[in-house]
């Protein structure tokens, strides 16, 4: 490819708590500052997402962050019905869980981010000049704590440096395939990016819940960017509509909104030492598997049962925790149970704001 082979650039892009924002900036301040006239899309923000406009001769770019191994749904939907090439050339980045150990920085994991996103926009298509992974701060602060401030900003400076590196290299008609390296690993940890996408990201929706320092200000609701979220009886609900893309979470003033960690352990101790336990001995399920199909059916069968009830429960379960939130002493149960109630477990801000 060369610079001739496109004459304007789309960034499409998906963010929950800015990282992904950053990069499709800094990829359109270098266009910019080259002279290529680009437009900069917040997917979530289409009115209608089946059908992006698509001008032939453009350059586009996909950018998001990744969510369990893979683009989080809603991008990964977009990119599944983005039309067809007409003469395109197609870049990717995933912005990932960029971490620090000392002085060592420590990557985060793509799956299937890069390599579904490129075989899909192939098919339709499409050239594929660039796969890049940035690794910013991780926001995913339902597992672990947020980073510490000075990590945050070393890791902005670093990937800010070679995303507009990896910008000049693209928009000068070269290509960077970067994100292969990682190839072996990233197929290896594959199945668990369909099991996250089947199962895992409905789960994660079912662990927020906001405590009784939620002053009912309205906006985790309105700044959800896939309005998942919705008042029932005067609290906010999350549906399974959510990506846990962390924007409510990070982005609550009052830090009220907490991961129920001591309610998820509970329920899926339920499920593995009495529902399953029912179902396998008790209604002898696993006998009847072994006697009806072989192997392969077995594992598939397995997993469709434990995935619904897994769902199943989680359905109902955050019902009724939603229901005994408004009692103050289950509350405080549930909140004083939840690791993100602690100071030391810290909130990822600094992404959501804007630096140059
Ligand atoms: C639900 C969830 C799942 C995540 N899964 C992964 C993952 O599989 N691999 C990874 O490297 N980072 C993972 N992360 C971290 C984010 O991809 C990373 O912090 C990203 O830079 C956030 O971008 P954003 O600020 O634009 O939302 C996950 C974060 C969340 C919230």
């Amino acid at each position: 490819m060369d610079r001739a082979s496109f004459d304007t650039c789309r960034l499409y892009y998906f963010s929950g708590t800015g990282n992904a924002k950053h990069v499709s900036e800094w990829m359109k301040s270098e266009a910019d500052s080259l002279g290529i006239p680009t437009t900069l899309t917040a997917i979530s923000e289409l009115t209608d997402r089946r059908k992006p406009e698509m001008t032939s001769r453009a350059l586009v770019g996909f950018i998001a962050p990744t969510h369990g191994f893979n683009f989080p749904p809603i991008m990964f939907h977009f990119i599944l019905r983005f039309p067809r090439a007409k003469n395109n050339s197609a870049f990717i980045m995933n912005t990932r869980a960029g971490m620090k150990a000392g002085k060592i920085f420590l990557p985060g994991l793509s799956g299937l981010a890069q390599l579904f996103t490129a075989l899909v926009l192939l098919f339709k298509g499409y050239r594929i000049v660039g796969m890049r992974p940035v690794d910013l701060p991780s926001n995913w602060i339902s597992l672990h704590p947020g980073l510490k401030q000075n990590v945050i900003e070393s890791l902005f400076k670093k990937r800010n440096a070679e995303v507009h590196q990896f910008a000049q290299t693209i928009f000068s008609g070269k290509k960077d395939y970067k994100a292969l390296y990682d190839i072996v690993q990233d197929l290896i940890i594959s199945p668990i990016a369909i099991g996250y996408y089947l199962i895992g990201r409905f789960i994660i929706a079912k662990s927020f819940v906001a405590s009784s320092d939620c002053n009912r200000c309205g906006l985790c609701i309105k700044q959800c960017p896939v309005q998942a979220i919705k008042w029932v009886a005067d609290r906010p609900f999350w549906t399974f509509n959510c990506e846990s893309c962390m924007h409510c979470m990070n982005g609550c003033q009052k830090k009220a909104i907490e991961t129920a960690h001591g309610y998820i352990a509970l329920v899926i101790f339920i499920i593995n030492s009495f529902i399953f336990v029912w179902l396998y001995r008790n209604l002898s399920l696993e006998a009847f598997f072994a006697q009806h199909f072989n192997k392969f059916g077995i594992e598939i069968l397995t997993f469709v049962v434990d995935g619904t009830v897994y769902l199943g429960m989680f359905f109902i379960s955050y019902r009724v925790l939603h229901f005994f939130m408004r009692y103050r002493w289950f509350n405080k149960l549930v909140v004083y149970t939840s690791f993100t109630h602690y100071k030391f477990w810290r909130r990822y801000v600094y992404g959501l704001h804007a630096h140059k």
